[in-house]
Parts: C-alpha cells; structure tokens; sequence
C-alpha cells in the first residue's frame, strides 16, 4: 500500500490501486461522498464510503474539520469535477471536530473572522492556496540567489543600530521596566542592560549586509524586520520579512537590473510551480471583481497580471522627470487620483506613486535619483544637477495595486562624505564605528536593494489585505497569536 499525498494522488495516471490518505475532512455529502484534504494542494479527494458496510456512529464523526484515515482503492472517478476518487475500505477518526463549535464552515467566511481564527484558516482554500505560495516564492527567492552566485547571510535580529535612522524601533531590553536604572539626568541607565548599552529588534539588515559584501561580494538577506510605525494600513506590518541582497562592485543601474531580474524570475517560477493555486485565486478575485461596477474592475486577471511584469520591462524614470508627469496631469477627483501637484523636493505620497503606476505609465516603474534629503544618510551623492540641486542613487521599484514593493540604493563608498551626511543628520560616529572601517579599508562602489516579501506575496495571490498574506500578522494592538 502506498502512502502519497492527494496531490500526487491526483497527478498520477489511474491504475487501479491500493492507497492510504490522511487528511481533514472538508464535506460530507449524503453519507457517501467525503471531500478529503491534506493540505498539498488546493484540490480534495473525494473518497465513497458504501455506508451500509460502516458503523452508522463512526459515520457520524466524519464531520468538517474531523482528522481521519482512509484506505481503499484508487479508480477512475464516475462523477463529474475530478478524474479518480478512492473507494474506502477501511475508515478511521484520528481526531474528531465538534460541528458545533468548529469555526471552519463549508461557505463562504470573511476575511476578518478568518484574522480572528487565524489559527485555523489555511483550513480553507483561499488562505492554504495562498501560504503554499508563499512558501513556493520563498524557495524561488533562495534559488534565484544560489543560482546566481550569492551568499545566504543572517544578519542579527538584535541590534544596537538604527539602519534607516527613521527611529520606528523596537526596544529591546532585560531591564524591569517598572523599575528602570536612571542616570543623574533622568535617561536610563543602560550599562545595566543585558548588552550594557540600548538595543533594538532590526529595521534592515543592509548594514551589516554591506559588511560581507565588502568580502563576500554577492551576498543576501532574507528574514524578518520589525518596525515600530503606527500604520494601520493595508501594507503595513510591524513585523515583516525583508530580501535584502547587496553587491559589491555594483552602481545603481545594476541594482535596477538585478532587482527587475530578480522580481521576473520568482514570479515565473510561481506561475510554473503553482498554476492549480493560482488558477483558483484568479477565480476568487474574478468573482470579487463581478461586485464592483465596472469603472474599478481590472482589466486583467491576476495571472495575466502576473505574466505581464514577467513579460514586459519596468520603465525607469527619474524623480525629477515623474515630478514633471505630476505637475503636468490633472487632478482627477472621479478616478480618486486627487493628487496635489508636487514641488520638486517633497516625498512623493502613495497617491502620487499610484497615479504614475496604474493611471500614466501602466507597468512598474523604477523611480530613481531622489532628492537627498528626503532619503537615508547612507545613499550615494550625486553630483549636484543643473539647477545645483542634490540628489542621491536611490531607487524605489512602485507595483500597480501595491506601491512601493523595492527600497534601495547605491550606498556613500567615500569616507569624508559619509562623515559629512552622518553629521549633518547627527548620526553618531561611534555609534557606526564598523560601517565606517569599510570605507577606510578597501572601499568600493556597492548596492543593494530591500524587497518586502509580504508586498510581493500580495502581488502574486490578489490579495489586498497585507495581514491575509502572512501566517501571523503584527500590526498596532494586534499580536493575539
Ligand atoms: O524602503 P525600505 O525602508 O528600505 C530599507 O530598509 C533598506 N535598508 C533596504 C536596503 O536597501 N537593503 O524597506 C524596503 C521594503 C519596502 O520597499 C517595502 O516593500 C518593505 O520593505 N516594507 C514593509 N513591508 C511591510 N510592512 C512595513 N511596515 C514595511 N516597511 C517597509
Ligand atoms: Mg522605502
């Protein structure tokens, strides 16, 4: 007898056979027919139990949600909707399901009681198709890289730097926060911490990511960042998981190729390796779609969507030539994109990355050469344009229905204007001790990018809620599981 997975099961030509299966229930229908799914892919099998041959209690606890065993031959299916089913011989309740209390009905659930049984939810087809495409491009992220000549590094969870300077830290210390060690002048006295001085769950590996590209050369990041930013919004995380590849030898057109490159690889390995997920996913949002009026519906399915960005190149435009396209385009308050037309010099807001997005250039698009003050102190000066205005080698990489989805840069290999911007922004020296040895020995032009994978995960399913693509979301007051 073998034991395989429905997937495999499914797959497989049918040639009558003994199979074993576990799995959860999904229906049972008329006494008869069980819809059995073990998780390895979005379809069920249907197993036929002659219930004159089985105990009628045992067939009473095959209920949604019950764990059971079957075995039984495995033959051409007579029904409609699926090729073979298994004929049961022998059937057995690993674990029961109270279908009073089960929370996973068979129909249709919102996504917010799914949030609330968060624990329980890949017990459906939307949320078990989507995580096994998140671990699908999970693998494809450390393909990419191992087939491109890159090192996997960890970088610490722990750190005693802010990577971004955007202060949204988490603390992190052992101190009895009732009762906090001060200073004479009031500030807490960390030299009785756990480390001897104050600490934070990462921002961004980059940081220390540059440290082993300067002897490395390829090397990437791929694990979780924490960021204290109070947003609630569709896109945010508190923790999320940041791809953070860094190059040495590489300018800022080359970070713009491997970050396009990159993106397109991933994405047709999905659609290669998850076809029967995505498939369904692209059904789900279609018949979201039928909800809406017709002005907001999209004009392509999510795997058209998806084929698409593979297909096509990203435009690469400049933020002095989208602030141009900005102030050049009407406001439009029917389409939403009531945008107020930009100066050049301020962050761009999402309504504006959007209309150059989905309204003017249609595909993804590579801003690059911001403004430097409105950008990290570790990019890349420019020389000043001719207007005498600074700008820096960073690149944002904006999605349609996402926004931005890739920070990165060129960072400062030139130790006195690193120096310059770290004072200038009051960035302590000592602090980055280390970050600065790698321009004193051996400096070299160096780049990377920072990937968020849960916007990416989101791209690749349809889904619009960032907590829906992510097993366990961390958001402001919410950490339930
Ligand atoms: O643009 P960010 O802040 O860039 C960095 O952290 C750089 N140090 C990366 C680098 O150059 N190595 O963040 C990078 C990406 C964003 O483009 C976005 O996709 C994602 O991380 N991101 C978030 N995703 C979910 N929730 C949040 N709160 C996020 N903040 C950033
Ligand atoms: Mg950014």
């Amino acid at each position: 007898m073998t034991s395989k997975t429905v997937a495999q099961l499914l797959s497989q030509d049918v040639t009558l056979q003994d199979v074993t299966i576990k799995g959860w229930v999904r229906t049972f229908r008329a006494n008869r027919f069980i819809a059995l799914n073990d998780g390895s892919t979005i379809n069920n099998i249907q197993c036929v139990v002659d219930f004159e041959n089985f105990d009628e209690a045992l067939l009473k606890r095959i209920t949604t949600g019950a764990a059971i065993h079957v075995t039984g031959e495995l033959v051409e299916s007579q029904g409609k909707g699926q090729s073979v089913e298994i004929v049961v011989k022998t059937l057995e309740v690993l674990g029961d399901s109270d279908p009073e209390t089960y929370p996973i009905q068979p129909k249709k659930h919102s996504f917010e009681f799914l949030r609330e049984n968060a624990h329980l939810r890949t017990r459906t087809n939307t949320f078990s198709a989507v995580m096994r495409l998140r671990s699908s491009l999970s693998f494809a992220v450390h393909k990419y890289f191992n087939e491109n000549g890159f090192n996997y590094m960890h970088t610490p969870i722990i750190t005693g730097s802010d990577a971004e300077g955007a202060g949204e830290m988490f603390k992190v210390t052992n101190l009895d926060v009732k009762n906090l060690p001060l200073n004479e002048d009031g500030s807490v006295n960390y030299k009785e911490d756990f480390f001897g001085k104050e600490t934070n769950l990462t921002v961004s590996g980059q940081l220390e990511a540059e440290t082993y590209a300067m002897s490395l050369g390829k090397v990437y990041t791929f694990g979780p960042t924490f960021r204290a930013e109070n947003s609630n919004t569709s896109r945010h995380l508190a923790e999320f998981w940041m791809i953070e590849p860094e190059v040495a030898f590489m300018d800022l057109a080359g970070n713009m190729d491997l970050a396009e490159d990159f993106m397109k690889s991933v994405l047709s390995y999905v659609l290669e390796n998850n076809k029967e997920d995505l498939e369904f996913l692209e059904k789900r949002l279609l018949d979201e779609e039928k909800t809406k009026p017709q002005a907001e519906r999209s004009d392509m399915s999510l795997i058209e969507k998806i084929k698409f960005v593979v297909d096509n190149n990203f435009k690469r435009v400049s933020y002095t030539e989208a602030i141009d396209i900005l102030r050049n385009s009407k406001p439009n308050k029917k389409k939403k994109f009531n945008y107020i037309i930009k100066e050049w010099g301020a962050d761009l807001q999402s309504e504006h990355e959007r209309f150059l997005v989905e309204k003017h250039f249609k595909c993804p698009v590579i801003l690059f050469d911001y403004p430097a003050n409105i950008k990290a102190f570790y990019m890349r000066l420019n020389e000043p344009d001719s207007e005498g205005r600074e700008t820096v080698r960073a690149m944002d990489i904006l999605f349609p229905g996402i926004g931005e989805m890739v920070g990165g840069s060129q960072r400062e290999e030139r130790l006195d204007v690193l120096k310059e911007k770290m004072k200038a922004l009051d960035i302590d020296e000592e602090e980055l001790w280390w970050y600065l040895d790698l321009r004193k020995y051996g400096t070299a032009v160096h780049s990377g990018f920072g990937l968020g994978f849960e916007r990416l995960v989101m791209f690749a399913t349809g889904m619009s809620n960032i907590r829906d693509v992510i097993p366990y979301p961390r958001t402001p007051q919410n950490a339930e599981f």
